[in-house]
């Protein structure tokens, strides 16, 4: 089940507020731990002041949450880090203030920006962008403000398909403020144009009360001074009328909740207006709005301030003409105190937004992966929670090198370097990290006083496979076996190499002494498969090039767990050419013995085979291969049924799509050793220590 839920709108004012007002109300009915997060904000016109629309959710329903933790930028600040083109520290931001309001939540609703500045295709895809990092599905919210059934019918399908390109789990879509005299033609028209639509499909009516602005917030748009009336500011105006005509002509005029706008010298309009909202033949006006800096002479003043319960007279120094325009980009919220305004919205949610399916699709949405941004955001959180210390065989490799130097400024690991001390501090020296690495320990196996005691246990460890002391010494001046060694005897707590050697060389000595943990015969490894919108994990694609179907269901399982132990929910696929009872063939039977095997040894688990690729990723062609299936259509874990088949895959999923590999992560050894490939960039050797870190917290 999700535990957030985005709100996002593809422009201005189609009234998120309410929809927000309306969506906190039934969460809160779950829980009471909800937060409010809200990736960018309109600065404040105030620099004192607060979002309006996470005011009034904080303060109406009193929610626990300091204002500071509730939203990530101000919109410039967005705009100015974009400019400098680092959008990437944008979104971790996010994901970090995020994630650390969600530890405190059990459920976190999102808003997304305003759109007020126009609303652009940039801010569209920045809404869904985030959301999807969120790792919340959106909920969306249009205006049929002034628009046709075909209008409103049209906009919600290309909004619908751009948030499914953009790879957005999508909840529903409602459209807000639509003239009610259409409101049931467009919501047959909906279902009748999207029947294969499992999104919640919504229409709620637009009310003049919430669209009105409240006298005293055009009094603070306009900057007017209130001369009369300050008691009766909460009155909404629904209309605008400028007075130039006698009181005979502009009487029949006037509609409810008008606000009157005529020159400050018109006295005989603002007396003969107030007698109008007094008299029972003429409809109530909400204020009137004196123009020019003209205020009634004193004579009328006397008048108007003798007047008990008066509407509101404001000031303004601009000409009517300019009055008018300006008035017309004043703007309605839903603020704290407008409580009639929150019951009409929280009413209007109830009765037009079909509450049951909206709450049996956040129960029934599958858990939607993990973007690659939050994978590795909870890699170093993870790893950072409990210090680990983690031996790099390679110090004189300028990766290794740099890598370390980020993990300590980070404070992620304790770093062990092997290799000559001269040569590993010259290169630091060289690359400017001397501040980063001070005081990290430089070891020069052969050179070590655990050297010989290494040795000694290398020799204990292989003497049945033949080793004697000098070989075990000769050894022991590798660097490989010198960190496995240290791992081992616990002088380390996990190692990562091969940077700058093969996988062999690298996992060698970890096969030979540190060996398989108990219940696993095979070590084998994974990858996790970065794409753009999720991650996969990729099992075995570098270990074991013809694992029988035993080893085959171990790897399985220890993939699945693996898969757990980095937050991806494992729904295994066990990969063939064949899907479920279709195929014959050896090599279709090792993989149906090996799922079989995996089921019975691990009943909790998701596993299923074997199956094809297309059918394990596609829901469509899951439903025709494998109708009722647990996993098809939605596998995370991947287990190739060979070495040929999963390390061609691999290379050819990263070559084809950009997808990143992080791995290969060792898994069912003793005590977590790594390989780095040679091609390794900085980044994968911080994921790769950051892992085996994580690994070593749980060994
Ligand atoms: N699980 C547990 N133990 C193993 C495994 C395994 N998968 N494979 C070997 N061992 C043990 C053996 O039992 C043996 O133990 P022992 O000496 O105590 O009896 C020891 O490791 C050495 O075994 P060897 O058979 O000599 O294996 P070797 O060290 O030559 O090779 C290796 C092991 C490296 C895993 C080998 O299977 C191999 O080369 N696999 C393919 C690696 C590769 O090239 N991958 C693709 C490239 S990687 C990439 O693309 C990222």
């Amino acid at each position: 089940m999700t535990n957030s839920i985005y709100i996002t709108t593809t422009e201005p004012y189609s009234g998120k507020s309410l929809v927000s007002l309306g969506i906190l109300e039934l969460l809160l009915r779950r829980t009471p731990r909800v937060g409010i997060f809200r990736p960018v904000i309109e600065m404040p016109a105030d620099q004192q002041g607060r979002d309006k629309n996470i005011d009034l959710l904080l303060n109406h329903y009193g929610l626990d949450i300091d204002y500071e933790d509730t939203y990530a930028f101000y919109r410039h600040e967005v705009s100015e880090l974009i400019a400098e083109g680092r959008y990437d520290d944008v979104l971790d931001t996010i994901i970090q203030k995020y994630k650390s309001l969600e530890e405190k939540c059990d459920f976190v609703l999102c808003i997304g920006s305003d759109f007020e500045q126009g609303g652009s295709a940039m801010e569209f895809n920045y809404n869904a962008d985030i959301a999807r990092n969120l790792g919340s599905p959106v909920l969306i919210v249009t205006s049929g403000a002034g628009e046709s059934v075909d209008e409103i019918v049209n906009e919600v399908k290309i909004t619908l398909e751009a948030f499914e390109e953009s790879g957005c789990q999508i909840l529903g879509v409602i459209v807000n403020r639509t003239d009610p005299e259409i409101l049931d033609d467009v919501l047959e028209a909906l279902e009748e144009e999207l029947p294969e639509t499992h999104a919640l499909l919504s229409v709620i009516p637009a009310r003049a009360m919430l669209s009105s602005p409240t006298v005293r917030e055009i009094a603070e748009h306009m900057e007017a001074r209130v001369l009369y009336g300050a008691n009766q500011l909460d009155n909404l105006a629904y209309h605008y009328l400028v007075i130039a005509m006698h009181i005979a002509n502009y009487l029949p005029h006037l509609r409810n909740n008008s606000l009157l706008i005529t020159p400050g010298d018109r006295s005989d309009v603002v007396l003969s207006a107030l007698q109008a909202h007094q008299s029972q033949h003429y409809p109530k006006i909400a204020g009137i709005l004196l123009t020019g800096g003209l205020k009634p002479p004193d004579s009328v003043d006397l008048l108007l301030s003798g007047l008990s319960d008066i509407v509101p007279i404001l000031s303004v120094p601009t000409d009517t003409y300019q009055t008018a325009m300006q008035i017309g980009h004043v703007r309605s919220y839903i603020t704290v105190d407008a409580e009639a305004k929150i019951r009409l919205s929280l009413r209007l949610f109830d009765r037009h937004v079909n509450t049951v399916a909206l709450e049996q699709q956040l129960v029934s949405l599958p858990d939607q992966g993990i973007t690659p941004r939050m994978f590795i955001y909870n890699l170093i959180q993870q790893a950072k929670s409990d210090k680990q210390h983690i031996v790099l065989p390679e110090g004189t490799d300028e990766r290794i090198l740099m890598a370390s130097a980020s993990l300590r400024r980070n404070d992620v690991v304790d770093i062990t370097l092997l290799g000559d001390p001269a040569e590993v501090e010259n290169l630091i020296y060289n690359l400017g990290l001397m501040r980063e690495l001070e005081g990290v320990p430089i070891i020069n196996p052969a050179k070590s006083p655990q050297y010989e005691e290494y040795a000694r246990t290398l020799m204990e460890l292989r003497q049945h496979k033949g080793m004697n002391m000098d070989m075990a010494l000769d050894l022991m001046t590798d660097v490989s076996y010198y960190g496995t060694m240290m791992v081992y005897k616990g002088d380390a707590d996990g190692m990562v190499s091969g940077a700058a050697h093969t996988t062999q060389h690298t996992i060698r000595p970890a096969l030979q002494f540190v060996k398989t943990k108990p219940g696993f015969t095979v070590v084998s490894s994974v990858f996790f498969m970065a794409l753009a919108d999720r991650v996969l994990v990729y099992g075995d694609c570098a270990v074991n090039p013809n694992p029988t179907a035993e080893q085959l269901a171990e790897i399985a399982i220890a993939s699945a767990d693996t898969a757990q132990q980095f937050a991806i929910y494992p729904r295994v696929a066990m990969l063939s050419y064949s899907s479920g009872t279709s195929g014959e063939g050896e090599e279709v039977e090792k993989v149906r013995k090996a799922t079989k095997l995996a089921q019975e040894r691990r009943p909790d688990l998701q596993i299923e085979g074997p199956i094809q690729y297309d059918a394990a990723v596609a829901l469509d062609v899951a439903a025709k291969k494998m109708p009722g299936s647990q996993v098809a259509g939605k596998a995370t874990v991947f287990i190739f049924p060979d070495l040929n088949t999963g390390n061609n895959t691999y290379k050819a999923v990263q070559r084809e799509t950009g997808a990143i590999a992080i791995g290969p992560v060792l898994q069912g050894l003793n005590k977590p050793v790594n390989d780095l490939s040679r091609g390794c960039t900085v980044e994968d050797v911080i994921n790769t220590v950051a892992i085996t870190a994580v690994q070593a917290q749980q060994t």
